[in-house]
């Protein structure tokens, strides 16, 4: 189902009584992020919460601010407009299944070949809401040679004055050691200089003063790597930030699509109506018609990089400053009743799990067509996205867990995952406490683990050095001939049917 606007999924939420409106003015600053955390630390994600009167430095915003949408299983099927993740993870398998692919960069043209056919492709139209209401902004033209050095992140009163907003936005600042204040649910879209191919990626924002703000894309990322080519050429690169629209828009941009692929065609394909794009004002990358904010800019190579943060992080720590670009503002549109979208990360669970936990779904019929014997596979909570992963497989040879090992660290966003556990087909992947007792039951510490490198998650703090680091794997899987083990392998106590069957009759009595 399309959403006219991102109101229109607001109003849905409401309707369903997944939405809890806050009419008493709310401050951007740390109470919207305390309002919010308790929300989605209730079991299952809690409610979506609109802010009317979100105030900025004391003063109400024009626009609202809303949080926590996509935050439970519910709410991320609802912006699919479906009843579940899984039944769009089904359709999207059976797309699919016509002619199984041999590989994963196979499976991945198959798909964008299945999307396509589905009509999701976008086009290009002349004006949407997006431009109802038009600001030029004007940059400083003269390059800098220096940016003003980043405050002592150890001391919180260093961030207490931080530069206003822009046009008054209802920015958060999150938590109480960040560097000031971020916009948390950008879709950040970008052009590779060569190819031309469009990129659509979710990198946060960090506002430095009214017409400038930080590009948080890390090392691996797509936009990153187009980044990498203008810097080499020494051209200007255009940059376009959109806020809203289809709530199908901020989940493309999260999904680990492989580089090549536009996001826009996923998204078109998940909302059942293709993405109405239009040009930007002030350069030629496009946007939605129907997001509700655009920030359009550019970044110029000739500039030094600049620190960005310190940030309460996805990983429940705060990442540290580091050197990223700016990107300098040339014009913001919106809609006249534009609703500004936001989210908090922090210790989880926070609202990323219900968008990640989607994404592993829709993406599991790939998995499963690269390694047919896997059954299932989950990101725990407790793992913050990739730094824990459960794979259930049909374990059919000796070492075969090790292969599914591999196999996933060389996969896309896989190759950030600290830990994984491979388990036996039936053990639920998605109940931590079933998985641990597998683990610890089935394994021999040594005989049953590999430690391995390979690049991090520039977010992981506990890595010796930024973006590099070790991996463990761990077989909990039944051992069978080959492995090493040499003893008859014990049964898993289980009752009798029948007896169930008696008691199940006694109990109801
Ligand atoms: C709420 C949220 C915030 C995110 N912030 C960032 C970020 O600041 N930088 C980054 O590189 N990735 C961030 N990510 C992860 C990327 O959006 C994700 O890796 C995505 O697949 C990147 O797209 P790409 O593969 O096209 O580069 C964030 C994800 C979520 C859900």
């Amino acid at each position: 189902m399309a959403f006219e606007s991102f109101r229109d999924f607001i109003e849905q939420l409401d309707r369903a009584g997944e939405l809890i409106r806050i009419t008493q003015p709310v401050a951007t600053e740390l109470e919207i992020t305390e309002m919010a955390d308790r929300e989605m630390k209730k079991p299952g994600g809690g409610k979506a919460l609109l802010i009317e009167k979100p105030t900025v430095n004391g003063v109400v915003s024009p626009f609202p601010v809303a949080i926590n949408t996509m935050g439970s299983h519910k709410r991320m099927a609802m912006s699919m407009g479906a009843n579940s993740v899984d039944e769009v993870a089904a359709e999207l398998g059976s797309l699919m299944k016509a002619k199984p692919p041999t590989g994963f960069r196979e499976a991945i043209k198959l798909l964008s070949l299945a999307l396509d056919l589905r009509h999701a492709k976008p086009k290009l139209v002349k004006s949407g809401p997006c431009k109802e209401v038009v600001h030029l902004v004007e940059s400083p033209k003269s390059k800098v040679d220096s940016w003003p050095k980043a405050p002592d992140w150890q001391n919180p009163s260093a961030f207490n004055s931080q530069p206003s907003t822009l046009l008054n936005l209802p920015i958060l600042k999150c938590w109480p050691l960040d560097g000031g204040r971020f916009i948390t649910l950008p879709c950040v879209v970008t052009k590779d200089p060569d190819t031309g191919d469009r990129n659509l990626g979710m990198y946060r924002m960090q506002i430095y003063d009214g017409n400038s703000c930080g590009m948080h894309w890390q090392l691996q990322k797509v936009a990153a790597r187009h980044g990498r080519r203008y810097y080499e050429k020494g051209e200007r690169m255009p940059v376009a930030i959109f806020l809203g629209g289809d709530p199908m828009f901020p989940f493309a941009a999260t999904a680990p699509l492989p580089d090549g692929l536009d996001e826009f065609l996923l998204a078109g394909y998940l909302r059942k109506k293709s993405v109405e794009l239009v040009k930007c004002e002030t350069n030629d990358l496009e946007v939605p018609a129907n997001a509700d904010f655009v920030i359009e800019g550019y970044i110029d190579p000739t500039e030094p990089l600049r620190d960005e943060g310190p940030f309460g992080d996805h990983t429940g720590y705060y990442t540290l400053p580091e050197p990223y670009p700016v990107v300098h503002i040339t014009a913001i549109t919106h809609r006249k009743d534009a609703v500004y979208p936001a989210t908090i990360v922090g210790i989880p669970p926070m609202e990323d799990f219900y968008i990640g936990a989607a994404s592993v779904k829709l993406f599991l019929p790939i998995f499963k067509m690269n390694f047919p014997e896997i059954v299932d596979i989950a990101l725990p909570a407790e793992g913050v996205f990739h730094n824990l992963v459960f794979v259930s497989i049909k374990k059919t040879y000796p070492m075969q867990a090790y292969k599914i090992m591999h196999g996933l660290w060389g996969m896309g966003q896989m190759m950030f995952t600290k830990y994984i556990v491979v388990v036996d087909a039936g053990v639920d992947v998605h109940n931590t406490s079933e998985v641990l007792f597998h683990l610890t039951a089935n394994t021999d510490p040594q005989r049953d683990s590999i430690f391995t490198k390979g690049p991090a998650d520039v977010l992981d703090h506990a890595t010796s050095e930024i973006a590099i680091g070790s991996k463990l794997g761990i077989d909990a899987t039944k051992k069978i001939p080959g492995e090493g083990f040499k003893r008859p392998w014990p049964p898993l106590i289980k009752m009798d049917a029948v007896v169930k069957q008696k008691i199940d009759q006694l109990f109801n009595r």
